[in-house]
């Protein structure tokens, strides 16, 4: 039987093209680097942007760099889908201009700031909806102290008109306290039509993508003025203080978050994410502490002043004391890790673990409810459960060419002082006498002893100082 024909009402869907304007140097950042890679929250500044251009559906981005060029596309790379060059920074109008061979012809056009990296996806998605053949978006911001921005001029109506810049306002204009914070939306053929129609003929000699909003207005196209949530998202970075500003601010809105989902922190102040934090309930996070790439945290999880957890995953009801670095690793539920651990990529660490105070593992599995106290290296190894390490243990995985493995049994007991040089297998249930060199596999249920035998010499007369 032939089913009914669901109508499918083809919506033809509009893409959007996003141009983020990277070509400046940023001179005041004094700095080789080129202003849009430095960094906020570990990723550059331009990431940030492209991050939240990519929320939007089908959205082509399209960079325009121009100092490091080079240097700006290797790093960003396929984070966004093109790259053009303004040779010449000849002004805003002029770096659009530079895009066009990228833009679709049925579009919406979004154009955003490298050096403005906190603009919100709802903000993006607010101004987009503002677009149609016949009104455009603007995103303006009033502030107390409008100078160095471009002025929003309107007319009799409230109607935006026009947008004059600092250098070019009337004294009247300049007393207009809504500026212009770059980011507008449009059709293609808006752009298209219109950018050919910018001159130079202003105080700075610049092609000013701003004169796209007189030119609006006389082609009958509305300006639809459009405000962000908050005024963080807006603002540039022209120097190393702005940048450090805007961190905090990201960094305000990271933690804010967390206490909404039920994790406490001693002080929003002194948190850093750097990457994506899933978290469970109920964790408390001392000072200072950063996290870095991927990092998950089950619940009850209390972390102490001073760590930093980087691409690891934690288990519940850990205890994770002061100065502790973990990266790469797996913790299982309730481990109690040191202060001073340092856990270096691969560790896996079962539930009831126990690493220590200046002990350092890498590439290493250890069982349930096993404990390397104090003070030791464990590295290429496996631990079974319930194996005890003595304080000062260390496995020599390293022959100077090559690694090799230590396994430990299950409820074997390394004592103090010993080396274990690999590869050598620790036996389940046996013991290792304290200050042993151990180069031989051992017995199960056995002791494994390798050191000189203690001889107490009686009468033994201590050195005296000579005159
Ligand atoms: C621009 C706006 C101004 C607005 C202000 C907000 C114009 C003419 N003026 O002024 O109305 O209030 O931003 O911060 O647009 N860029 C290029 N190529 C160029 C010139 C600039 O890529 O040829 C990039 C810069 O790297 C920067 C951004 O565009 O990221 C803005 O340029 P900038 O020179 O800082 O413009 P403003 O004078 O601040
Ligand atoms: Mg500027």
């Amino acid at each position: 039987m032939e089913r009914p024909r669901k109508k499918v009402v083809k919506e033809r869907m509009q893409t959007t093209d996003i141009i983020i304007l990277a070509a400046g140097k940023g001179t005041r950042m004094q700095s080789r680097l080129p202003k849009v890679l430095h960094k906020i929250a570990g990723q550059p500044l331009l990431s940030h942007v492209l991050t939240a251009a990519k929320t939007v559906n089908d959205a082509k981005s399209i960079v325009v760099t121009g100092f490091g060029a080079d240097q700006v596309e290797n790093t960003i790379g396929k984070q966004a889908d093109a790259f053009v060059t303004q040779p010449q920074q000849l002004g805003t109008g002029h770096a659009v201009q530079c895009a066009l061979p990228h833009i679709r012809e049925n579009s919406k056009v979004l154009i955003l700031y490298g050096d403005v990296p906190l603009i919100a996806p709802e903000t993006i998605a607010k101004m987009l909806d503002a677009v149609t053949a016949d009104q455009m978006g603007l995103l303006t911001v009033i502030l107390d102290d409008p100078s160095g921005y471009g002025r929003i001029i309107r007319d009799t109506d409230n109607n935006i008109s026009a947008i004059v810049e600092q250098k070019d306002a009337s004294p009247e204009q300049l007393k207009v306290n809504e500026v212009n914070t770059g980011v507008m939306a449009l059709t293609s053929q808006q752009l298209m039509g219109w950018l050919p129609q910018i001159d130079n003929n202003n105080a700075q000699g610049e092609y000013y993508l701003t004169d796209l909003i007189a030119i609006a207005t006389s082609d009958s196209v509305k300006v639809k003025s459009i405000q962000p949530q908050s005024a963080t998202e807006v603002e540039g970075v022209n120097n190393r203080v702005q940048l450090s500003q805007l961190e905090r601010a990201h960094q305000r809105q990271k933690a804010q978050k967390l206490m909404e989902s039920g994790t406490s922190l001693a002080d929003p102040e002194r948190f850093d994410q750097r990457g994506e934090l899933t978290v469970g309930t109920d964790n408390f996070i001392d000072v200072n502490c950063i996290f870095e790439g991927e990092v998950k945290l089950g619940s009850n999880i209390h972390i102490g002043p001073n760590c930093q957890i980087i691409n690891s995953t934690i288990g519940d009801g850990v205890e994770i004391k002061a100065n502790t670095i973990i990266e790469d690793s797996v913790v299982g539920d309730n481990a109690i890790l040191g202060p001073f651990a340092r856990l270096r990529p691969g560790t896996e660490l079962a539930d009831n673990t126990k690493i220590g105070n200046f002990v350092e593992t890498k590439k290493a599995k250890v069982g349930k409810g096993s404990k390397i106290n104090h003070l030791s290296y464990v590295g290429d190894a496996e631990l079974g459960e319930g194996v005890n390490v003595g304080a000062g243990t260390i496995t020599c995985n390293y022959d100077g060419a090559n690694k090799f493995k230590t396994t430990i049994g299950n409820n074997s007991f390394v004592g103090s002082n010993s080396t274990l040089v690999a590869p050598v297998k620790i036996s389940d249930n046996s013991f290792v006498g304290a200050g042993s060199t151990i180069t031989k596999d051992t017995e199960e249920n056995s002791l494994a002893i390798s050191r000189a035998k203690q001889r107490n010499i009686d009468g033994w007369k201590r050195p005296t100082k000579e005159d």
